[in-house]
């Protein structure tokens, strides 16, 4: 009789079978660092991170690089918000320290979204009647110098701002940095799965939503198109965010464009599995790793996940 129950019998004959590899050197462990922070500070749902002053930080990372994780995506979250003409000593700094302590032993991706920066908590400069696209453009290419110099692997536009890339693209190669990537947020919904991270980088928009520069879940001719754009001005790589409400997009993007695409696993979608497992109805790690795996049967070359630190422990 025919069955397919047949090779799934024992542990040897499924990874006989398995159609996807996972490997560490492939997941990114995002990080927030606060300016001018006392104490670390626990983020409410993100299991295992906390909101790091920069001693923290670097001890953390530490620790992390011991347990093989080497990618890593730093959030700063400067002390001061403005409206415009934002400062990057103090990320400058984060970095540059990273950098002194550890050399080339991680790969450093810094988020360039100003929403942490704003006094009103939206990616971008705005005057009375909305985004002032070309002053937000100057701002993201600006902030992407600043952390190049001060030492960054690469640079992680998540805005959606229409030119972004490019702008940031050509502020790098004019200052000689046309070695450092961009991995863009290139296909970025609009999300109730944002909320851990809003909280722990100080970024939720005191008005309106974010609605107008951010994707429509309905859409997934616009959703690949964002990223087809972002391959067209430069990127190096693309990503889809959330991970799980993008799944049917990864290979499509990848297909269309010929780019790497990498999947956001966000604050919501971690946090869901911790708060479960905090009422004893998962066990946290097992689910982790299922939901990574599916990411990468959905044609995720990458996965930036809370959990990355947790990968040695769970056998990857
Ligand atoms: C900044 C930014 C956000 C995330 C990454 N960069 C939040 C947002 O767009 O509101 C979300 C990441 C997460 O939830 O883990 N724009």
């Amino acid at each position: 009789m025919k069955r397919l129950m047949r090779l799934r019998a024992s542990q040897h004959l499924r990874d006989l079978c398995a159609e996807t590899e996972f490997s560490r050197a492939q997941l990114i462990q995002p990080f927030f660092v606060v300016e001018g922070l006392k104490n670390e500070e626990a983020i409410a749902g993100l299991r295992g991170n906390v909101r790091h002053n920069i001693p923290s930080a670097l001890r953390q990372i530490e620790k992390d690089l011991n347990d093989g994780v080497t990618q890593f995506l730093l959030f700063p979250v400067p002390a001061e918000k403005r409206d415009s003409g934002f400062d990057h000593r103090s990320t400058h700094q984060t970095i540059s320290e990273i950098r002194r302590q550890f050399g080339s032993s991680l790969c450093l991706w810094i988020d360039t979204c100003l929403c942490s920066y704003t006094t009103h908590g939206h990616c971008a400069v705005l005057d009375e009647r909305g985004i002032k696209l070309e002053e937000t453009l100057d701002e993201l290419a600006k902030s992407a110098v600043a952390f190049a110099e001060a030492g960054a692997d690469g640079i992680s536009p998540s805005d959606m701002m229409d030119g972004r890339v490019a702008r940031i693209r050509t502020g790098l190669d004019e200052k000689g940095f046309e070695m450092v990537p961009v991995m863009s947020y290139s296909t970025k919904f609009a999300s109730n799965f944002y909320g851990p991270f809003r909280n722990a980088a100080d970024s939720a928009p005191q008005f309106g939503d974010r609605r107008h520069y951010q994707l429509d879940v309905r859409n997934r001719n616009d959703a690949i198109a964002a990223s087809r754009r972002c391959a067209e001005e430069g990127a190096d790589l693309l990503m889809v965010k959330p991970g799980m409400t993008s799944l049917d997009l990864i290979r499509p993007i990848h297909e269309q464009t010929g780019r790497q695409v990498g999947a956001y696993q966000v604050s919501g979608e971690y946090a869901g599995m911790a708060l479960l497992a905090e009422q004893g109805l998962i066990k946290f790690e097992e689910a982790l790793l299922e939901t990574w795996h599916v990411f990468k049967r959905g044609g995720a070359q990458f996965v930036i996940t809370y959990g990355a630190r947790y990968a040695k422990q769970l056998g990857v």
